[in-house]
């Protein structure tokens, strides 16, 4: 929890809060993420998308239909714009069983408005989302990183390695991890291994494709692993006998539960 960070890699199986708590309050807000930080997480992962006013806020996709009140590109939005949406009451429409009418009130974060929340108190994985809509955001996210000196704290990860480079172009101390989708039972070659590890420390695949020989395979390489997004304990449970490094969970007290248990 809490006291691993700034560490850069936990020493138990890392509890990645993906979205923040997304599975109790709404993704991606500082509700989600407090709710994230005081169930134990050692990561908060967040998606970064930029605005038309070039500011990095924090967003899965690249409209906010699904998740404000609103509709539109973010990338013809300016900031003070997705400031004023309601970005929880969705969140209470479809999840009615953990809807609170405070979460009607949370608005649509920067990142420097999370930095200034949660400063040291936590570790961040942040990702940059397609560098199709959000043109320059590699320089503009470490101008943010360096602002709040959090450069030992955060991790960034991408699925476009090209991003990524251009990150430890400008800063190699910082932490990268490649994310991998399969749509299929997931094989990685040596070479892949090798390619990936001459810029990254780890790689995050989903979970679903992977088993236990991949894991073993990629962790004999020297790459850590994080598979992604586990929500049942009874996973869990396979991907810490397997040795993974660190899960991304939309419930991070269900993976505390399971370290706890072992
Ligand atoms: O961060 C791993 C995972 O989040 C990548 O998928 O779509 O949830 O950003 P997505
Ligand atoms: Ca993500």
């Amino acid at each position: 929890p809490a006291v691993s960070a700034g560490q850069r890699f936990t020493k138990h199986s890392a509890i990645i809060a993906h979205r923040g708590a997304s599975g109790y309050a709404p993704e991606h807000t500082l509700a989600s993420f407090r709710s994230a930080i005081d169930s134990g997480a050692d990561y908060l992962e967040i998606d970064l998308q930029l605005t038309k006013d070039g500011h990095i806020i924090a967003m899965h996709d690249d409209t906010v239909n699904r998740t404000t009140n609103a509709k539109g590109k973010i990338a013809e939005m300016t900031l003070d714009q997705v400031k004023q949406l309601d970005a929880g009451s969705w969140f209470n429409k479809h999840y009615p069983m953990y809807a609170r009418e405070e979460f009607a009130k949370q608005q649509v974060p920067s990142l420097q408005d999370i930095f200034a929340a949660f400063g040291k108190k936590t570790n961040y994985i942040l990702e940059i989302k397609d560098t199709k809509f959000n043109p320059g955001i590699e320089e503009k996210l470490l101008a943010v990183i360096r602002q709040f000196r959090l450069e030992d704290y955060v991790i960034i990860q991408s699925f476009d390695s090209k991003s990524l480079k251009k990150i430890h172009r400008v800063n190699d101390r910082i932490v990268l991890l490649q994310l991998m989708w399969y749509n299929t039972p997931a094989r990685i070659s040596d070479a892949s291994l090798r390619k990936i590890k001459k810029y990254a420390q780890g790689i995050s695949p989903n979970f679903p494709k992977i088993n236990a020989a991949y894991v073993h395979k990629v962790q004999k390489s020297g790459l850590r692993i994080y598979p992604y997004t586990v929500n049942y304990q009874l996973n869990m449970d396979r991907a810490l006998n397997w040795g993974v490094d660190g899960i991304y969970t939309d419930y991070p007290d269900r993976f505390r539960e399971v370290l706890q248990k072992n």
